[in-house]
């Protein structure tokens, strides 16, 4: 039996793509159990970069991909990324439970963020948010509704007028599209996905059983989780390494392995705390070197040092097995690099993240300073990498109490290293 989560340890775009592509060449089944598609997983094979934001990144080596009831799933993005792999087609799997992304939930998801005058979340708009908020209200429509057209007819009926007035009367939008057509490219939609259908929970938990390889490729980050990331500042699920339990329906008991993938430095995309934060010249040598903009919406990322407080904490909520640390090449060249190895809040030392926003306010990041260090290219065993490198690299172990086993130096497959 071997579950391995890929969890990103800080706010998102850690470069977990990377990291699942590499763990994904022995894997049997590629797991999504959270999220949509405001997630954007790039992974480079051979020079070429190719772009994920709902389909596994294990789709690029050719395996059983599997979509969990975890996640929220847009119809249109799925049949784009699948055309977009093309002839190679693929062994995809979606269970029956996963919520549907409707056309509204995309309106509401602007309707809300210009409505809010002081605390903008920064979403994505993909209508994340409005489709995890019908599934708790319990109105949502699922894939097994989808994939059935009496039922889906049914369903739109029950829900598009009540969407249409509060676009309409609340938020003062009005709605391109009427209930026939919804319904028409969804069931169309649905008809083309049904060979799709598929109980994730028993699929992996009998592959669990049978001693075959899984990994459960993890979207966003730990600090936008919607219970323990800077609430309101979050997405509106669960990326800690819990979240797999619930996304997928299977016992924490049949995971062994949970891989934090540690960004080098920090970057947050959207508003909210970031005590780190770096605005100066310093920023910018991580933001064009990191070509630190967002994958899914383009927007340049907020940038900042590496956060010890925060990973603590990330360990905390994972508890991490091992980590992965990522783009420490974007590092090469300045002459001092910084961490933060405590704060203070209120005159007291604090090496944990403040549970609340209000404690982030107050907090004074302490750092550490390193010298710094070149990484040209070359290495291709932890040895080879530079002494202050390796210097950095031993202290975030020492710190967070888990062991580095890969360090990425590059885009490609090649740039990996593995630390024994
Ligand atoms: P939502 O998930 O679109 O509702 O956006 C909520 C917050 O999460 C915003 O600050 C987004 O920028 C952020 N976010 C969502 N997905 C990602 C991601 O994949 N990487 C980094 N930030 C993300």
């Amino acid at each position: 039996m071997a579950g391995t989560i890929v969890i990103g340890a800080q706010f998102g775009d850690e470069g977990k793509g990377k990291v699942t592509d590499f763990y994904s060449d022995k894997a049997d089944l590629v797991v999504r159990y959270q999220g949509g598609n405001n997630a954007g997983h790039t992974v480079v094979v051979a020079g070429k970069t190719l772009k994920f934001h709902l389909l596994p990144s294990g789709v690029v080596q050719g395996k059983r991909i599997l979509i969990g009831a975890g996640v929220v799933l847009d119809p249109r993005v799925l049949k784009k990324e699948i055309s977009d792999i093309g002839s190679k087609g693929m062994d995809l799997g979606i269970d029956p439970r996963t919520h549907i992304i409707m056309p509204w939930h995309n309106l509401l998801d602007e309707g809300r963020e210009e409505l809010r005058t002081t605390k903008k979340i920064g979403t994505t708009k993909r209508g994340i948010g409005p489709c995890y908020a019908d599934k708790a209200e319990r109105i949502g429509i699922r894939f097994e509704e989808l994939v059935e057209e009496k039922r889906l007819q049914q369903r739109i009926r029950e829900v598009f007028p009540v969407k249409k007035a509060i676009l309409e009367k609340v938020y003062n939008i009005k709605v391109p599209f009427g209930e026939n057509e919804v319904f028409d490219e969804y069931n169309a939609l649905g008809k083309e996905f049904r060979k799709y259908l598929c109980d994730v929970s028993l699929e992996v938990c009998e592959a669990l059983e049978n001693r075959k390889e899984v990994v459960f490729e993890g979207a966003q980050g730990t600090f936008l989780d919607n219970d323990f990331g800077t609430y309101p500042y979050v997405t509106s699920s669960h990326p800690i390494s819990g979240g797999v339990t619930t996304g997928v329906g299977m016992p924490a008991a049949k995971i062994n392995r949970i891989i934090g993938i540690v960004k080098a430095y920090t970057t947050r995309v959207g508003f909210g705390p970031f005590p780190t934060e770096l605005t100066d010249e310093t920023g910018e040598h991580l933001t064009q070197k990191g070509n630190e903009f967002g994958t899914t919406t383009g927007r340049k990322r907020r940038v900042g040092w590496l956060d010890l407080p925060m990973l603590r904490t990330s360990m905390r909520f994972n508890g991490f097995t091992e980590l992965a640390i990522t783009k420490l090449d974007v590092l090469s060249g300045l002459k001092k690099v910084k961490v933060c190895h405590s704060y203070t809040v209120n005159a007291k030392e604090i090496k944990y993240f403040p549970y609340s926003n209000k404690g982030l306010e107050k907090a004074v990041p302490n750092y550490r300073e390193f010298e710094g260090f070149e990484i040209t290219g070359k290495e291709k065993k932890y040895s080879e990498l530079a002494k202050n490198a390796r210097a950095y690299l031993e202290y975030i172990e020492k710190e967070i109490g888990c062991p580095i086993k890969l360090v990425s130096v590059g885009a490609g497959r090649e740039d990996t290293i593995l630390k024994q």
